[in-house]
């Protein structure tokens, strides 16, 4: 295994967490929906939680926490970045659209934060010792969450484009209702939008 990738993983990892603080604080505060709203404020929390997971990980390993790589500071610029799209959106004046935009924010930084943990999943199988119960124990906990933070919000954008398009949407999503924690999971709830309207 390539340390010096394997450690630069879990900096951006903790990035993207941190990111995820400040993104999910801007998107709150940008829902109308209040079932979303909701949703968005128990994703906050649990972020919160994941960062303190990578960081105890991170110590764990034998890193710091505060260690600064070239690709961190790429990470954090696209956290920023997210933010003030959705400050752009929210200063436009149309609830609904900046609503839509934060929805997109969300499911790009998930995006990135879900596969940080797939590749954090498949360095801790190859690990060993002390490294791999710390990597493996900090996947085990927050795995899950990652896959819903990820697909659920997709779910929420799919079906609140196609509302503000004028069309039946299913809202709360079929990702939602079916609890969707897995990638076919999200197909097949995707697929079964059409008996649910
Ligand atoms: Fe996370």
């Amino acid at each position: 295994m390539n340390k010096e990738q394997r450690n630069e993983l879990l900096y951006q990892a903790l990035e993207t967490e941190l990111g995820g603080v400040q993104i999910y604080t801007t998107a709150v505060s940008c829902a109308v929906n209040k079932d979303l709203k909701n949703e968005w404020e128990e994703y906050l929390e649990q972020t919160k939680n994941h960062v303190q997971v990578i960081t105890t990980a991170i110590e764990a390993v034998g890193l710091f926490p505060n260690t600064e790589t070239p690709g961190r500071t790429v990470v954090r610029h696209i956290g920023e970045s997210l933010v003030k799209a959705m400050e752009m959106a929210k200063d436009a004046g149309n609830s609904e659209s900046a609503q839509l935009v934060a929805a997109e924010c969300v499911v790009l930084a998930e995006t990135k934060d879900h596969m940080n943990w797939e590749l954090i999943g498949e360095v801790a199988k190859k690990a060993t010792g002390d490294d791999k119960k710390a990597l493996q124990a900090a996947h085990e906990e927050v795995e899950d969450e990652e896959d819903e933070h990820l697909y659920h919000t997709s779910g929420w954008t799919r079906e609140l484009w196609i509302d503000s398009l004028g069309m039946p949407a299913v809202l709360p999503p079929p990702e939602e209702e079916k609890d969707v924690k897995t990638a076919i999971g999200a197909a097949r709830a995707k697929h079964a939008r059409g008996s649910m309207l």
